[in-house]
This record gives C-alpha cells, structure tokens and sequence, in this order.
C-alpha cells in the first residue's frame, strides 16, 4: 500500500488525513482551482473529512492521489497522484494545486514523480492524463512531463483531450 508517495526536491507526497479537512475543503471548493476539473466542489469541511474517510483508491487498489506537502513550509499546497480508472482499465495521473503555487514548476515537478512512480513502483505499462482543451496550463504539464496529446475523446458526457505516456523499454541502451 502507497500510503506514501514520491519525494521530489520541493514536495513530499502522502495520503490525506482526516485532520487535513480544513485544507481539502478551501483546495476543492476554490473557483479558480476547480474551473476546468469536472468536478463538484466539496461543500464543507465536515463534507471534506467524510470524503478523506470513504476515498477508496488506497484500500482498493493500493495507491492514489496524495497531498503535496511543501517541504520549506510543511504546508499542504495541492494534490497529484494516480488513480485506476475502471472505463478505461487505465491509470490516470491528476493534480490541482492553490494558485498562490501556480507557475512555478510544481505542477510538472509532481506530475513526473507521479508518473515514474507509476511506472518503477507499480510497473504501470501507460498512464493516461484528461484534460479539458480550455485547461491549456495543464496541457502543458502534461506535454512537459513526457505525454503525447491522443486528441479529443469522451469521459463520461465531458470532451476532454487524452494525453498517454508510456513507460520506456528497460534494456535498449546498447551496454
Ligand atoms: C494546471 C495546474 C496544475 C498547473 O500548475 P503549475 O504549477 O502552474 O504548472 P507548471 O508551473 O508546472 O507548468 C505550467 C505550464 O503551463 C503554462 N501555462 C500556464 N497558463 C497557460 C495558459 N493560459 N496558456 C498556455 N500555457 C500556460 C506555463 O507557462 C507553464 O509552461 P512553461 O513551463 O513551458 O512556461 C494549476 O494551474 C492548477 O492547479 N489548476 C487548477 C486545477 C486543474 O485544472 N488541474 C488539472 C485538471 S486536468
């Protein structure tokens, strides 16, 4: 179980803690952050604790999206992981983060750690990434942490680009 997730040079990734409902709420209720995620926002910190209780991923498949913990402030800034998606029998990498945190590289920096996790702890042959064509800031990410843009395609009733990195052969460089 991936309770713990990858250490970069600025984050710690961890599973999200009951205590950690004041954060999940202002993170998942934010206009801004939320825009182009698809998502309900949470509608109260009590609502938010109750989500961190029921979130499935790491019982029922061992890993999930963790907090990013600023190292410098010890500070929860967002969140970024992997999650099983059932539809498509794949695995997904996601992220959102305070806006405060925007531009600095940070997004990439998770969403690469993420995926090498994926890829060296979980042995994950592909990872997909979603992402709506107005999100051009997460498009990026994804083009800079190593995914290629699939085009247009349904996820559930949203129109969002998939994005698809695939886990480089072992063994081809020739020793
Ligand atoms: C998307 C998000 C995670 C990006 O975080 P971030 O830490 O700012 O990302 P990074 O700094 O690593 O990279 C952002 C890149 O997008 C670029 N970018 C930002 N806004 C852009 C825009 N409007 N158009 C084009 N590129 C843009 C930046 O210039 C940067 O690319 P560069 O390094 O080539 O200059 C952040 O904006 C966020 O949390 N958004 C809300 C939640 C969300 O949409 N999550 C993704 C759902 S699919």
């Amino acid at each position: 179980m991936h309770r713990c997730g990858p250490e970069t040079l600025r984050l710690i990734h961890r599973a999200f803690e009951p205590n950690d409902a004041a954060v999940f709420y202002r993170l998942n209720s934010h206009p801004e952050v939320m825009r182009y995620t698809c998502e309900d926002m949470v509608t109260s910190e009590a609502a938010a604790r109750q989500a961190i209780l029921d979130y499935p991923d790491f019982r029922e498949h061992g890993y999930g999206r963790w907090a990013c913990v600023l190292k410098s402030t010890e500070q929860i800034i967002g969140f970024c992981g992997l999650k099983y998606l059932p539809e498509f029998d794949r695995v997904d990498v996601g992220y959102r983060f305070f806006p405060e945190y925007w531009g600095q590289g940070i997004a990439t920096e998770a969403c690469r750690a993420s995926v090498a996790f994926g890829f060296s702890e979980l042995d994950l042959p592909l990872i997909l990434g979603f992402v709506k064509a107005e999100n051009r800031a997460s498009r990026r990410v994804l083009e800079k942490a190593g995914f290629r843009d699939c085009g247009l395609t349904s996820v559930g009733d949203v129109c969002a680009h998939r994005f698809e990195c695939h886990r480089q052969p072992q063994g081809d460089s020739h020793e």
